[in-house]
């Protein structure tokens, strides 16, 4: 293949970017997304405080942006997220208890059922358990309405769309011998010794000096496949854009059958949420940096 989304697609699997709906009018922008990639993920959009910013009140203008993008050129679309403890509407952040846990199961059932048929993927629930070595759930309004909210989110998801693939997604998760990755397989583990409806996880991949690129990866993402799941890399940025560093990522999802697609945090390094990093494949004038041309020929 010349391109990622091709290259990706000979072995079965996708190459996607996150898309922010305000940049599909920037043609240097726009023109990278549709040659090169078969895969987006709203960046913001179909976030809870973008797509429910009134309790009750659905607005889905700028996802639907993106979606109709990506849909109309035959790209797939990863949604995220359903439910989180960050960037949740304002009306949300005060609620606790029975009236937020209510308020998250309709937001799920809603938002995934807007999207029915449209989404191939979504992240459910992202990033709910805590970073250190406690292997503990993160505290926050959502798990205190009980440490079975996320599977409450996961069986309202199948409900509003059952062909959706239901995925967990969390950061610092790459490294087998972190607490936190252990967690998150238990927990993976737990949902489907128990029937409780799961279909992938999502690592966010967010790679630096604090959570580098680890030698154990390829053992990561094979675990959690062994537990009949697929492993997605969701928001793939490395620190410096290492050639070599992004050419193991991609050569470890490769070797995993069940690693179906990697997905990068954005197209330029000007898109990126973090810049000053310079973690992505194109540099602010939209060429090519060298970590591109390490993924194509990994690919
Ligand atoms: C980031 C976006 O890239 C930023 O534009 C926004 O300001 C904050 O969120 N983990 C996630 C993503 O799951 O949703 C985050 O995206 C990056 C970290």
């Amino acid at each position: 293949g010349t391109t990622l989304g091709a290259a990706a697609a000979e072995s079965g699997r996708y190459f996607g970017t996150a898309v922010a709906a305000h940049k599909l009018g920037d043609s240097t922008y726009a023109g990278i997304l549709n040659s090169e990639f078969n895969s987006v993920t709203p960046e913001n959009e179909m976030k809870m405080d973008a797509t429910e910013p009134n309790q009750g009140q659905f607005s889905y203008g700028s996802a639907d942006q993106i979606v109709n993008h990506a849909l109309s050129r035959g790209m797939k679309v990863r949604g995220h997220a359903l439910a989180w403890h960050m960037q949740q509407p304002g009306w949300m952040q005060g609620m606790e208890g029975s009236s937020l846990r209510q308020a998250m199961l309709n937001h799920v059932t809603q938002v995934a059922t807007h999207y029915k048929g449209k989404v191939v993927a979504w992240d459910v629930v992202n990033e709910a358990f805590a970073d250190g070595s406690s292997g503990a759930r993160r505290d926050s309004n959502l798990q205190r309405t009980g440490n079975d909210w996320i599977e409450a989110a996961f069986k309202a998801a199948r409900a509003a769309d059952p062909n959706a693939k239901l995925c967990y997604n969390d950061y610092n998760t790459d490294d087998w011998s972190h607490a936190k990755t252990q967690a998150v397989y238990k927990m993976v583990q737990d949902f489907k010794n128990r029937g409780v409806p799961i279909d992938c996880v999502g690592l966010q991949s967010h790679m630096n000096s604090g959570s580098p690129y680890p030698s154990n990866y390829r053992t990561t993402l094979s675990s959690f496949a062994a537990l009949g799941v697929d492993v997605q890399i969701t928001e793939l940025d490395i620190q410096g854009a290492s050639p070599t560093t992004y050419s193991n990522v991609v050569k470890d999802c490769l070797a995993v059958p069940r690693c179906n697609g990697v997905t990068v945090w954005g197209i330029r390094d000007s898109d990126s949420w973090r810049p000053n990093d310079t973690p992505l494949l194109w540099n602010g004038n939209g060429q090519k940096k060298s970590a591109y041309d390490a993924v194509l020929s990994a690919l």
